[in-house]
């Protein structure tokens, strides 16, 4: 008997709705995209008319007693918000990372989603491409022996972006409350090292935000050389424990001009070096102890830009009935290490985390046959 499409719609129709709706429309049959809306009616005209869907007010979608998923790709302000009404709708809501500002939020959110009786997941679903996944596979076969320590530090630029877009960087997600670079970025970080290790039990750290009033450097903008106010951290340095016992340290920082990304993992045996994973497919490295580095052969599915594949794995979930892999907790964790994080900041500290969850389980490469990658999404 054949599988029956999950009836999906998008609310936000921004700049990562383009990559959404082209995945959800042509790489998984398990989905079935029919409509998109956005407060700006502009907008979800247009993704309508290229992506040949519906164009749907966000009351229109919650509804339509048809559509099973909706995706939220609002800006961090709005997730709360749009979440909260997608799931009293009693819809199934996958959301754009972070889950929302504040853990009061967060705690709502998960209620809700229980209550409703309706799966919740929240991005980033990059943990689920091929050299995330072969990452773990090194990790669980214990290639490196047992692992030690985990290390990571991203630095890009992120004050020289949106700004040709006039009035676009107050409104930006990641000068705003919820939006920095440790929520934003950190977030690939933070959920492949919960996919290799688990939950996080303490972290000590410290958040800035290095120069909170700032011109406008685009000559394009109409408000070059105006300040505005950045609302949010964009620097965090920290050091932390999962309960497995690897101890972890994370830098990253929104205030450089080059992009610089490094990710490792020291085990007894030897080391791990992933590419940046906000990526799906780049290159994953071991080096044994006493030899050179080896680029290590990527077998598992999804290389290419697979973003979409979490909504995916859900519409699985949902028609198989199995859990989805991008457990809720992942990403009320990943939110609560990061005010864990300013917490700790303020009050000088090491601050315990209070949730827990199993990691998600891997997508296995024997179920990949080398043409439907889907497979190894069904065969849970
Ligand atoms: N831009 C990227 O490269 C990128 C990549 C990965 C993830 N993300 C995440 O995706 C989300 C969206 O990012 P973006 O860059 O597309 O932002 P964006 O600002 O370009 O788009 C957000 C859209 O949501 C709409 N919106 C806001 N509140 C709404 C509401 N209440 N109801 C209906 N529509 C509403 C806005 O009008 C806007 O069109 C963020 O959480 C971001 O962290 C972005």
């Amino acid at each position: 008997m054949k599988i029956k499409p999950v009836k999906t719609a998008v609310i936000g129709c921004g700049d990562i709705s383009h990559t959404y709706l082209m995945n959800l429309k042509d790489t998984f049959s398990i989905i079935d995209l029919v409509g998109c809306a956005d407060m700006v009616a502009e907008k979800a005209t247009a993704q309508a008319e290229k992506y040949e869907i519906k164009c749907m007010t966000t009351e229109e979608i919650l509804n339509d007693d048809e559509i099973e998923i909706v995706v939220n790709l609002t800006y961090p302000t709005s997730h709360y918000e749009v979440s909260k009404a997608i799931l009293e709708a009693g819809k199934h809501c996958y959301s754009e990372k972070m889950m929302c500002l504040t853990m009061e939020q967060a705690d709502d959110l998960m209620e809700t989603a229980k209550r409703n009786n309706v799966r919740f997941c929240v991005a980033p679903d990059t943990f689920l491409g091929a050299s995330q996944q072969t990452a773990r596979y090194i990790i669980d076969k214990g290639l490196i022996g047992q692992p030690i320590s985990v290390i990571a530090y991203l630095s890009r630029g992120y004050h020289m972006i949106k700004e040709d877009k006039d009035d676009a960087v107050r409104k930006y997600s990641v000068m705003c409350e919820g939006g920095g670079i440790p929520y934003d970025m950190g977030g690939y970080y933070l959920h492949q090292m919960m996919n290799m290790f688990g939950p996080i039990n303490s972290v000590c750290g410290y958040t800035r935000t290095i120069k909170q009033n700032r011109p406008y450097l685009n000559p394009r903008n109409s408000k070059f050389n105006d300040n505005f106010f950045v609302n949010t951290i964009n620097s965090m340095t920290c050091s932390f424990e999962f309960d497995c016992g690897v101890l972890g340290m994370f830098a990253v920082s929104s205030d450089h001009m080059t992009k610089e990304t490094v990710f490792k993992v020291i085990g007894t045996e030897g080391q791990l070096e992933l590419g940046d994973p906000n990526e799906f497919g780049d290159s994953v490295y071991i080096t044994k102890n006493g030899s050179g580095k080896m680029e290590f052969p990527i077998s598992h599915p999804y290389k290419a830009s697979s973003r979409g594949i979490g909504v995916a794995d859900m519409a699985w979930g949902i028609r198989t009935d199995r859990p989805n892999r991008l457990l809720p907790e992942m990403g009320y964790h990943a939110l609560e290490f990061v005010k864990a994080v300013e917490t700790s900041t303020k009050e000088r500290r090491f601050v315990e985390l209070k949730t827990k969850f199993e990691r998600p389980v891997p997508i296995y490469s024997e179920y990949y046959n080398g043409t439907s990658a889907e497979r190894s999404l069904f065969l849970y």
